[in-house]
């Protein structure tokens, strides 16, 4: 018994193992249940009494060696296959998950994109403004209702009744953008300014506090309302599809003069009227009109030497149309259901 004994300890001394298959031969051979292991201990039954003790001893012994063997290969194998895998360049890298972007981002990047084709550039201003830039050099009258507290949020003010310029605010509208581009820079002009803009509103399907504008302004020689018109007419067909037709109506914008809305045909029923149109054929985009002479003034350019359009939308209100989402709210829940929704390539 004990020549069978070391027999099996230098049998298994010398197995050479050089992977997890071979590991797994090694376990079945010597440890599992039908083992050489098991049938040394059938054996062992047979061993006179007497010698049971140191017999037991031996084979404990043996199984133990055996088995910290089987361990200690175990886990320097583990290791090998870790470092192995890290070592491998050529193998996929881990997949991880991408989000998507927000469609408030793909309509603005669409908007710039569509403007900077036809020499548009970008310049952004402060959401913080003051009086000055949102409302008096753009023309308002200081008694404007624009200006009243229901509809702006303002950080200070000098005092209620009569609105001060030094008064600051969180602007109403990227037109204040305009004006801060007509006095740093010389024309010609063409920039288009997209930003957060803040209202004083209730929350509900069609208002939001906080929503976002593209602002567009085209100053220099000559500039017409036939400019301004091709202008959108070019816009609205790369935005909403090659056959849609554009209409101005006349408006009133204190800072342009004259004023008017651009409607888009609507691009469910192409016209027809349905209920997205309201039955109307037509969908309300943006407001634009020819710079007030005013304004230029304000703005330290000469009213007689040069014209302009100025143009603004919100990209909430494109989106909308873009995508048939019509609850203004869910652009700003960021509920991951509806976000993942909308996919782009870039
Ligand atoms: N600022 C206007 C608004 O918030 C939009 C607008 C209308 C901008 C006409 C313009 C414009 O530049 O010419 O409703």
């Amino acid at each position: 018994m004990l020549n069978k004994i070391s027999k099996l300890r230098s049998e298994a001394e010398t197995e050479i193992i050089r992977d997890q298959e071979e590991l797994e031969a090694f376990r079945i051979k010597y440890l599992s249940k039908k083992g050489l292991f098991s049938v040394l201990f059938e054996d062992f039954r047979n061993v006179p009494s007497e010698q049971k003790k140191e017999i037991g001893r031996q084979l404990n012994i043996l199984k133990q060696e055996i088995q910290e063997k089987y361990d200690l290969l175990k886990e320097t194998l583990v290791k090998q296959e870790d470092t192995s895998t890290i070592n491998d360049l050529t193998r996929p890298s881990f997949p991880f998950s991408l989000g998507s972007r927000h469609p408030i981002s793909i309509v603005r990047k669409e908007i710039i994109d569509i403007f900077m084709r036809i020499g548009f550039i970008v310049s952004e201003g402060p959401e913080i403004e003051d009086d000055d830039h949102v409302f008096t050099r753009l023309n308002f009258a200081p008694e404007h209702p624009a200006r009243d507290m229901q509809d702006t949020f303002y950080i200070s003010r000098k005092s209620e009744e009569d609105s001060s310029p030094d008064d600051i605010l969180l602007r109403t509208h990227t037109s204040s953008v305009q004006v801060r581009v007509m006095q740093k820079e010389k024309p010609p002009i063409r920039t288009i300014s997209p930003g957060r803009v803040f209202r004083n509103e209730a929350i509900s399907a069609r208002a939001h506090c906080i929503f976002h504008q593209v602002e567009g302004l085209y100053i220099d020689e000559n500039v017409s309302f036939a400019d301004l018109k091709q202008t959108l007419l070019f816009f609205a067909r790369e935005m909403f599809g090659k056959e849609t037709k554009i209409r101005l109506r006349p408006s009133y914008f204190p800072f342009t003069e004259p004023s008017a809305e651009m409607d888009v045909s609507c691009r469910i029923c192409g016209g027809k009227g349905c209920n997205v149109c309201k039955y109307t054929g037509w969908l309300e985009v943006l407001g634009c009109g020819m710079v007030h002479p005013n304004v230029l003034d304000a703005c330290n350019i000469d009213s007689k030497k040069y014209t302009g359009f100025a143009f603004g939308m919100g990209i909430e209100r494109v989106a909308m149309l873009k995508y048939q989402v019509n609850d203004l709210r869910l652009y700003f829940e960021n509920d991951i259901r509806f976000l993942s929704q909308f996919k782009t390539s870039f």
